[in-house]
Order: structure tokens, then C-alpha cells, then sequence
């Protein structure tokens, strides 16, 4: 899955309802967590997934095709 908002209706917070409503499906079924990988120069998404809650469990050195490091990040969802 790839999270966007086309640029002109950027800051709208349709992000964060988007990213709100696929948390809300995936807390209806029997999922532990939710992971996803960010650009660390993605400064927009990577505020995003702070405020919304997920952490970065682990560095990924040179993880995008031009070199950029990135950050796997993830989010307890609390079912078993
Ligand atoms: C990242 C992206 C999905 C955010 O969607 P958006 O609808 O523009 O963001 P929202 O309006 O929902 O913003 C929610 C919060 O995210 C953070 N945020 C959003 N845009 C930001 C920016 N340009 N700079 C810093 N923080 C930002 C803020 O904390 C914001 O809350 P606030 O407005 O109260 O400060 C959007 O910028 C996008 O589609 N980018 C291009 C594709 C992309 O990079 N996808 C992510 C791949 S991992």
C-alpha cells in the first residue's frame, strides 16, 4: 500500500483520515500491528506517523532505489 494525497489537497488532513480509517479495518480483524517504511527526507509522513502513534523500530541504511535511508515504523494495534 502506498499512502497519498494528490498535491492539491495536501493539508486537508486526508491523510490522517485515511490512514484513521485503515487503522479502524484493521483493528476489526485479528491484527497485531501495522508496519511501513518511510524515507527519512519525507518529512511530511514521517510527522504524520509520529502524531498518529507509530514509532520507528528500525533504521534501513540506503533502503530506497536513489540510496536514501529510510525508517520502518510501527504501530501496536493491541488485538492478539
Ligand atoms: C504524507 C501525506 C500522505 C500527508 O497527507 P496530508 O493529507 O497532506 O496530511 P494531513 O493534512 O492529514 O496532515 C496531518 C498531520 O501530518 C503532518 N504533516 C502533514 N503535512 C506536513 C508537512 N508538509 N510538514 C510537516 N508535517 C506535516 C502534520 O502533523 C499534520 O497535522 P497538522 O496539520 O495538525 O500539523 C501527503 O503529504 C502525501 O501524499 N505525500 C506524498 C506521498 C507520500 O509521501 N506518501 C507517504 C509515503 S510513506
Amino acid at each position: 500500500m502506498w499512502l497519498a494525497i494528490a498535491p492539491q489537497a495536501q493539508g486537508r488532513k486526508l491523510g490522517q483520515q485515511l490512514l484513521q480509517h485503515l487503522e479502524q479495518r484493521a483493528f476489526q480483524r485479528p491484527c497485531q500491528f501495522i508496519r511501513l517504511e518511510v524515507r527519512q527526507d519525507n518529512e511530511a509522513a514521517l510527522t504524520l506517523y509520529q502524531r498518529m502513534g507509530y514509532q520507528e523500530v528500525k533504521f534501513l541504511e540506503s533502503y530506497y532505489e536513489d540510496s536514501e535511508d529510510g525508517w520502518r515504523m510501527q504501530k501496536m494495534l493491541g488485538n492478539s
